[in-house]
This record gives C-alpha cells, structure tokens and sequence, in this order.
C-alpha cells in the first residue's frame, strides 16, 4: 500500500475571472469567462498527490456556509481522508477571487475565512492519523503557530515535513522553520525568509544555502517558466523547464509540490521525483482552472511520454 502524505493547510473557492486586462482604478472592464472551482494551497497540493495515486488525509477548516461541504465532498471525491476536516460556526470559508490574462499569468486575492481557525490544536487531534504520514505538507494560508507546531511536532517524532512559505508572510521566522525537512520557496519568498538577494542564480544558490546552513536540509526553489533549483548542503542543481504554451498557470506550484511529495514518498529519490514533478506541473498550466486543470496518473504517463520522453516511468 503507498505511503501516506498528511496535508496540515488550507482550502479555497477559487472564483476566477479570465480577463483581457486588469481595470484601472475607477474603471469598469467587462470580462469575457467566470468560472468557480476548488482551489487552497493545501487542498489543490492533496489533490495532485492522490490523482497521481498517493494516500492523502487532509487536516483543514471550512465555514459554515454553502461551499462548505461541496469542498468536503470534492475532497472525497479525489479519495483524500476527510475524517479531521471540521466546520467552524459562524465562519465563511475561505474565498481566492483570482483574475488570469490572456498570457495566463494569475492575481490572487485570499480571504482565508475558517482557515485562520486552524490552530495547533487540530494537530493534536489528528495526531494519531498524522503519525502514519510519512510526509506532511504545509503552506502560509492557516496561521503561523500552527505551522511552527506541526513542523516541532513531526521532528519530534522522525516524519518529515515539506513548507511551502506561500504567500510570503514576513512573520515567518526563520528560528522556528529550521527543522522542516523541505523548504519550497519561490524567488520572493526566498528573498523574504533569508534577507538576501534572488535576482541571479548565484544568488539564488547563495540564498538558498544560507537557509541550508540554518538547519534546512533541502531547498527547492521554484522558478515559474525557468524550472526550479534544488539546493543541499552540498549540490546545487537545476531542473529543467518544459517547454508548453500556458493557458492559466494559476495552482502550477501546487501541483508540482502535490507531484513531487507523492513520487518522493514512493522512491525516496528526491531529484528524480523533481523532474517528474516538473512536467506534471507543466501539464497543469495547459488547462483552465486549479484543481481541475490537474492530470490523473494515466493523463500524466501519456503527457511525460510526449513532452518528456526520457523521464523513467515511476
Ligand atoms: O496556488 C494557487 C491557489 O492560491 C489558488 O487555488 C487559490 O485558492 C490560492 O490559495
């Protein structure tokens, strides 16, 4: 049976507007495209994982309004384990009003709504279930506090643990991350967390090492179009774009982290399973959507087969 990954993080209703151009202040733009879908950090990483065939549970809040348990139920419908989902009274859940270009490129607005309600303590009580993990992934949309405690609360016992610091959030302390396993950070979240500069790839390396040298055993850099950049105490090593025309990049990131957690749970081989991760994050961007933009396994072997053919079947 594959091995578990736990999600301690959020969920969205991404409400999408496809856009001709953004309208300045005052103006009024008609738009062409709406769309509404299931989108959050934490919920769209979980559902990449378990498309591609990962054991996922899922410990998030939603509110108690009426996109609460179409979120629960398209969470189930991917085969993630709802069982420490909960609903907080008198909460919305959490809204992303999202605009994308005709380039593809997104602007994200986040309402986290009853994401902000999950605090250290839901870790608790999911602790039984989470110590079966053999991951657990986090990201910024759900407070800090509950960020610092499942990262202490996984070293303690030996699990790791991925942080994915988006959005950038300049409460985050370096001090209290430093026994995260994997750190995924884009250019301007490194720049927050390390107070260095990102515009090069030697400074890029040089920034990512300073936060190795702190305690975090792995960098990966995420670089959009240019790939991403994997940094330990002693490699550095890039990994290659795939080349695809975007349609909507919104929910890219997530789906590499989604892709990159299950494979690595499978193989233990962090860099291979960045490469694998890389095209089916590529895959993502030619759809519309987050979530639903996302290849399922037999969609992923037959897009790496066209688009990367020399990548191992894994
Ligand atoms: O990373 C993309 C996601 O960011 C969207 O799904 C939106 O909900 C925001 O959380």
């Amino acid at each position: 049976m594959a091995s578990k990954i736990g999600v301690v993080g959020s969920n969205m209703v991404d409400l999408i507007t496809y856009i001709d151009r953004m309208p300045g202040p005052g103006e009024t733009l008609e738009a062409p495209v709406f769309e509404i879908g299931c989108g959050g950090k934490g919920a769209n990483q979980a559902v990449a994982a378990a498309l591609l065939g990962a054991r996922v549970m899922m410990v998030t809040r939603v509110g108690d309004d009426v996109f609460a348990d179409n979120t629960v139920a398209n969470l189930g419908r991917y085969g993630i384990d709802t069982r420490h989902v909960r609903k907080v009274p008198g909460r919305s859940s959490g809204v992303a009003p999202i605009f994308v270009d005709p380039s593809g490129e997104n602007s994200i607005l986040i309402v986290k709504g009853a994401n902000a309600d999950l605090l250290p303590a839901a870790v608790d009580e999911a602790a039984a279930d989470l110590a079966a993990c053999r991951l657990i992934l986090m990201q910024m949309e759900v407070p800090v506090e509950t960020v610092y405690h499942t990262i202490d609360w996984a070293a303690q016992r030996g699990i790791e643990t991925l942080l994915n610091p988006a959005p950038a959030a300049a409460d985050l302390q370096l001090e209290r991350i430093r026994h995260v396993t994997f750190l995924v950070p884009n250019e301007s979240e490194l720049a927050l967390l390390s107070g260095m500069p990102t515009g090069s790839r030697e400074e890029i390396v040089a920034a990512a090492r300073f936060l190795v040298r702190q305690g975090i055993r792995v960098v990966i850099v995420t670089l959009g179009r240019r790939g991403a950049c994997l940094v330990t105490a002693d490699t550095a090593v890039e990994i290659a774009p795939v080349a695809v025309a975007a349609r909507d990049t919104t929910g890219a990131g997530d789906a590499f982290i989604g892709a990159f957690a299950h494979f690595y749970v499978k193989t233990q081989d962090v860099l291979a399973s960045l490469r694998q991760a890389a095209v089916y994050a590529a895959h993502s961007i030619t759809r519309a959507g987050t979530q639903k933009a996302y290849a399922n396994a037999q969609e992923f072997a037959s897009f790496r087969q066209t688009h990367a053919p020399d990548l191992p079947v894994v």
